[in-house]
């Protein structure tokens, strides 16, 4: 068996590289449903004063759906360009980082979110 056989598919997929590839084609998957964000809005229990964070947000297809029932989104991911193709919208603040990585723990450190 070779070295590369060995290893679990999981180990050689690069997600936050095969996504930069990707990011250009992402906003004309299929969209989340009409009614999903205000049932999610509920579920979260989000208000005017709530701040979310969205994790892995890709081009922010959740926090662009969820803005309008929050004050504000900080919205993190990996892959620059996914952030590059993403919806813009005044209450939502995209950064990028790996959620693995020395820099995000240092950026979350002391944040609170709903
Ligand atoms: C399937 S997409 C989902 C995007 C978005 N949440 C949505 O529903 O449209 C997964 C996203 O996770 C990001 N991602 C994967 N691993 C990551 C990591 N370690 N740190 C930050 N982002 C990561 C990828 O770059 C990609 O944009």
């Amino acid at each position: 068996m070779s070295e590369s056989e060995d290893k679990p598919v999981q180990a050689e997929y690069d997600a936050i590289a095969a996504h930069n590839r990707i990011a250009k084609f992402y906003r004309y998957r299929t969209q989340y449903g009409d009614k999903f964000f205000g049932r999610l809005a509920t579920r979260l229990k989000l208000g005017r004063d709530t701040e979310v964070l969205d994790l892995c947000c890709g081009t922010g297809a959740v926090a662009a759906g969820l803005a309008s029932f929050c004050k504000a989104i900080d919205a993190v991911d990996g892959a620059p360009e996914m952030i590059a193709h993403a919806f813009a919208d005044e209450r939502i603040t995209y950064h990028v980082f790996d959620i693995g990585s020395p820099d995000f723990a240092e950026w979350i450190r002391g944040r609170t979110f709903a």
